[in-house]
């Protein structure tokens, strides 16, 4: 017996009441912090792989520590049209950032089983588990275990506890040894689709309820520690200092600078660590983090050029060393026209109130690092004053099922394309 497709209302409450439950599993009570191969993250990926094979998905937590669901198509074995987003957080987070889109992919699949569809590809959906890359100075690496561009040396790295990423994986219960063999032939999988809330403003300043993205921004992230010499703060003389915290402070300040001289750039200090960090000693060193982007990958190289410039002429003129340790980088990702082209059909076929609002991404997302392995595509929503990576993140019950329709819409299409 079959189901007509639900509603883009019924889908919005599945998905708000799929994501209750999902959202239980914190790493710190009364927040949001699911921080990869944490315990939360377990329970998190153990919660969404029930939910997977609920909704008719064979699924299993892969040896990275991401969660994998896949539906056969007309026929077993074909290339998969593949949904996917992180479920993993920042500290203190929102609860649609990433969880969203795993969700949707989840409660497509449903939907799209329940209506007797059988689909001229595979389905499949991931739960990728490191997009945020806050816990470890990775870059997207659960997406590159896919892509076949996992860096081994990811394993050694250590988080802010002195716990390294290969114990942590084991204890989460991966296998460093089988992230290799995650990585996906070319061809198998034929597109890879990403909902995600716009996590800007533009949506929402415009009545629009989804957006098409075009492209996702070049982005630059680094370590930087800045050593002078510790003292007493009541007896070293001020001309005498050598003050790390003072130099850092003048380096965020710089890289703030910098950021206003680009075309479009941003930039920011997320991350600052005094050591010993007490009142009356003046800081030996300081380890702090810059996250700068831009539209442009050239303006990004830019930066990169005028930061060591800065940071290296505010460090001689302190009389303090400065260490720059470059972790992530991105290019600006351009997200593929013939997959626009089936989201905004897909758009048009949910809802003539509705509009191919076509928009870039300043936010980096797992899609950055698929589109390396197939055609990517991403499918922005309207949140809610555009705040995201923050406990005021919010959205309607709606609009998450308006763009779950869409979803499923546009997964028609391309089925229908495959003819
Ligand atoms: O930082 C980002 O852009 C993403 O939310 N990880
Ligand atoms: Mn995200
Ligand atoms: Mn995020």
């Amino acid at each position: 017996m079959t189901t007509p497709l639900p509603s883009s209302a019924v889908l919005g409450a599945r998905a708000f009441a799929t994501l209750a439950g999902l959202n239980r599993f914190s790493d710190e009570p009364g927040k949001l912090t699911r921080l990869y191969l944490s315990p939360s993250h377990r329970q998190g990926a153990e919660y969404v792989k029930g939910a997977m094979e609920v909704a008719g998905l064979t699924a299993f937590i892969d040896a990275a520590g991401s969660v994998q669901g896949r539906r056969e198509g007309r026929a077993p074995g074909l290339p998969a049209v593949m949904i996917g987003s992180h479920i993993d957080t920042v500290r203190d987070g929102g609860r649609f950032d990433g969880n969203l889109g795993v969700v949707a992919g989840i409660l497509a699949a449903q939907a799209i089983r329940d209506a007797g569809i059988a689909l001229p590809f595979a389905l499949e959906v991931i739960a990728f588990g490191d997009e945020e890359t806050v816990r470890f100075p990775t870059s997207l690496s659960t997406a590159a275990a896919l892509t076949g561009r996992y860096d081994q040396g990811w394993l050694g790295v250590r988080d802010a506890d002195g716990v390294m990423l290969r114990d942590a994986l084991t204890a989460f219960g991966g296998d460093p040894a089988g992230i290799a063999a995650l990585a996906r032939k070319p061809g198998s999988v034929k597109a890879y689709l990403e909902l995600h809330i716009e996590q800007g403003p533009v949506l929402e300043a415009e009545s629009e309820a989804v957006g098409i993205v075009t492209a996702i921004a070049a982005q630059g992230r680094a370590g930087v520690r800045v050593t002078g010499e510790a003292g007493h703060a009541g007896t070293v003389p001020m001309s005498l200092r050598k003050d790390a915290l003072a130099a850092a402070a003048e380096m965020a300040l710089a890289l703030e600078a910098i950021a206003g001289e680009h075309e479009s750039a941003v930039g920011t200090v997320g991350v600052f660590r005094p050591d010993p960090g007490a009142t009356n000693v003046v800081p030996g060193a300081v380890d702090f983090t810059i996250d700068y982007r831009a539209p442009k990958g050239a303006t990004v190289a830019s930066m990169d050029v005028e930061i060591q410039k800065r940071f290296g002429e505010i460090a001689a003129r302190r009389g303090v060393g400065v260490t720059i340790t470059h972790y992530s980088r991105g290019d600006a990702v351009p997200m593929d026209e013939g997959l626009q082209e089936a989201l905004a059909n897909g758009i048009a076929r949910t809802g003539s109130n509705l509009t191919a609002r076509r928009l870039a991404s300043g936010a980096g997302h797992d899609a950055m690092e698929m589109a390396r392995l197939c055609p990517s595509a991403m499918l922005f929503v309207r949140c809610e004053k555009g705040i995201s990576h923050s406990p005021l993140e919010n959205m309607t019950e709606l609009d998450a099922g308006i763009a779950i329709r869409v979803l499923i819409e546009t997964i028609l299409e391309l089925a229908r394309r495959e003819g």
